[in-house]
């Protein structure tokens, strides 16, 4: 079916669904779960596509993740469209007086993911009401747990989510864009996450007698500030960068005359290129290794590997700009000024299908991860929409 005589009957498809799947985010809303926690929200998941006679399959990889199949009424066909939303609340206790407002003390969908899941299912119903009109293809709807503990797209993709998938796309509130307005972005877009933890091992003494000591404080420090020159001095200003030493722990609380034996140091480590991503770990240790040395200390270095860079497909990203102006008109598809240096867990899908996130206007006054944040209902119509028409355009063109 063309797109001109398709989009009236999305329009009238998600303007069927709106009212339960609102309910449904205040539901979600009123009962958030922490990461890996999610056994709430993926049993009404689960018991919503029942209802809706969507195939699907629950605790993937043995989390809480739900993964169901829409196929096209026209066949099987050759491509598979995957949509991802994530389930998973925060440790912040909620300020913002709702009707809805969570039930559950010092927990909250301060990320709106209550939105996303919602936004999901609405997609999930649409694409299913109108699966006679969906050309040959089918698609997959992801429901992830655990994001904000980036533990839930790597055991995903491991347990084969992705395998027989050739795209993949999701959405994320974005609170300083209005309603019905969505952000596009080519190539990089969040950072990747990575990080280190240190222990520098030198010589406890007396405070009065450093000559007798060998200063892990000391050592620490200049480890600190020289890690910065990699950033400066070693990386092209053009590619951005982030150290940050995080944690500093030496000393005893009881007493300022005693030098410690050993300090502990912690960092978060972001790179939007996978290429300077891979050469940090080597260069941080160098410098680590230089100055312990040159001080006469000994340490003990972990880096450990996170969230990967997420690298938007430009193919699929023009997808997203193609089907945000004829769903909800040119002036309402805003081009991201720049990338940001949080990490997304999607970047482990996207390093083995192309695809793209895009940002989802939600107008909140107040920003993500804090306590008065909401996803609020006016999004829903443009999120559902734009995802349901690109999974059905996405077949469309392979077909
Ligand atoms: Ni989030």
């Amino acid at each position: 079916m063309e797109t001109a005589l398709f989009l009236p009957r999305l329009r009238q498809a998600v303007a069927a669904v709106l009212p339960e799947i609102v309910a449904l985010r205040h539901d979600l809303h009123r009962n958030p779960e922490l990461s890996g926690s999610e056994e709430r929200t993926a049993g009404i998941v689960s018991e919503w596509l029942t209802r809706h006679g969507i195939a699907h399959e629950t605790r993937i990889g043995d989390t809480w993740g739900v993964v169901g199949v829409i196929e096209s009424r026209q066949g099987r066909g050759e491509r598979t469209f995957a949509l991802r939303g994530d389930m998973d609340a925060l440790p912040i206790h909620e300020e913002r007086e709702t009707s809805y407002k969570s039930m559950v003390p010092g927990v909250m969908h301060a990320c709106g993911h209550d939105g996303h899941t919602a936004n999901l299912m609405g997609a999930a119903l649409v694409l299913n009401a109108l699966k006679a009109d969906l050309p040959p293809g089918r698609v997959k709807l992801v429901f992830q747990p655990a994001e904000e503990t980036v533990r839930g797209a790597d055991v995903m993709v491991a347990a084969g989510v992705v395998d027989d998938v050739d795209a993949i796309v999701m959405l994320h509130g974005w609170p300083v864009l209005a309603p019905g307005v969505i952000g596009v972005r080519n190539g990089p877009v969040m950072a990747s996450s990575d990080q280190f933890l240190l222990t520098i091992t030198g010589k406890g003494g007396h405070g009065a007698y450093p000559h007798d000591t060998v200063d892990p404080i000391f050592i620490g420090a200049q480890i600190v500030s020289n890690l910065q020159s990699i950033v400066s001095r070693e990386i092209s200003p053009v590619q951005p960068a982030v150290i940050s030493v995080t944690q500093f722990f030496a000393g005893t609380p009881a007493a300022t005359n005693i030098i410690p034996g050993t300090a502990k140091l912690g960092a978060t480590v972001r790179a939007l290129s996978p290429d300077v991503r891979k050469t940090l770990p080597e260069r941080i240790e160098r410098v680590i290794a230089g100055i312990c040395a040159a001080h006469r200390a000994t340490y003990e270095y972990k880096y450990s590997h996170g969230t990967p860079v997420t690298v938007n497909d430009t193919a699929v990203t023009d997808l997203l700009r193609e089907v945000g102006r004829d769903v909800l008109g040119a002036e309402n598809v805003v081009e991201l000024p720049e990338p940001t240096m949080g990490a997304e867990d999607f970047a482990y899908y996207l390093e083995k299908v192309p695809g793209a996130m895009f940002r989802l206007g939600t107008g909140c006054e107040y920003l993500l991860h804090t306590p008065k944040y909401d996803f609020g209902d006016a999004p829903l119509e443009a999120g559902i929409s734009m995802m349901a028409e690109t999974a059905r355009r996405f077949l469309e063109k392979g077909a």
